[in-house]
């Protein structure tokens, strides 16, 4: 039995889209912060893009220097975010896949590039020689799991994308096997000693399914959060979310 509390990491992008929207000066992205650590956020996430289409890295600098939580940035695989990311110091790295032209991040990392590959290692270790969490975000294959382990990721988000999309459709065959999946590779994952999380396309619906998976230790949830807030605000929609996941833990 796992023990550890389990954590949710609020994903607060989409506050920083819609300030794209019109290049307004808000919403301010710290307050945004406040209102979900109020509700029972255990951290901060955000995605510095490349494109910067949404977080830019004044954000991620005043997220660490005005509040005393912990960050978790979501990055590419490249040069200029490991520099940014041993810069400011994130409490995690979460390694994701990015293409300019998605929408969000639509798979996990790919492994099949050896080139690739010697950066996410070093990556990996710098991070965890400057006591910054690496994580990277996989599908939930067992090779891939494997592959993290093997590059030096200290824990890896599971892609749970395809699982909730089964699920919003009412796809009970895909939604089963999708299920499977993740379910061993929480136990593959934790047979290697890698910290569990999981991420993307959470709702409200699937949260409490999801929470029954023993060893999932955190969840970093985004848009469903967003939507919530739009009837009930940031704080409540966070608490909300946070009672899903901890309802028998
Ligand atoms: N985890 C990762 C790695 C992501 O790329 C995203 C999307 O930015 C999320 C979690 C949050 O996904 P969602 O917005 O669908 O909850």
């Amino acid at each position: 039995m796992d023990q550890a509390p389990i954590r949710l990491g609020v994903n607060i992008d989409h506050v920083a889209t819609l300030r794209r929207l019109r290049d307004t000066p808000y919403p301010d992205i710290v307050e945004a912060a406040r209102a979900v650590l109020a509700g029972g956020a255990d951290q901060i996430t955000v995605h510095l893009r490349e494109d910067r289409r949404h977080i830019v890295d004044s954000d991620v600098a005043r997220l660490k220097r005005e509040l005393d939580a912990d960050v978790n940035l979501e990055m590419a695989a490249t040069e200029e975010m490991h520099d940014i990311a041993v810069a400011l110091h994130p409490h995690s790295i979460c390694i994701v896949p990015e293409k300019r032209e998605e929408r969000t991040t639509e798979g996990g990392l790919d492994f099949s590039s050896a080139a690739r590959n010697r950066l996410y290692e070093t990556i990996a270790r710098d991070a965890s020689e400057y006591g910054i969490l690496p994580v990277f975000f996989v599908e939930p294959d067992p090779e891939h799991l494997e592959m993290s382990a093997r590059l030096g990721a200290r824990g890896v988000e599971l892609h749970t994308g395809a699982l909730c999309l089964a699920h919003q459709a009412g796809d009970s065959d895909g939604l089963e096997a999708e299920w499977a999946r993740v379910v061993q590779a929480v136990r593959v994952g934790r047979d290697l000693g890698l910290s569990i999380h999981a991420g993307h396309g959470i709702d409200y619906e699937i949260a409490p399914r999801l929470a029954t998976i023993e060893g999932i230790r955190e969840y970093n949830i985004g848009h469903a959060i967003v939507c919530e807030a739009v009837f009930v605000g940031l704080e409540e929609a966070t608490r909300r979310m946070k009672a899903l996941l901890t309802k028998g833990t």
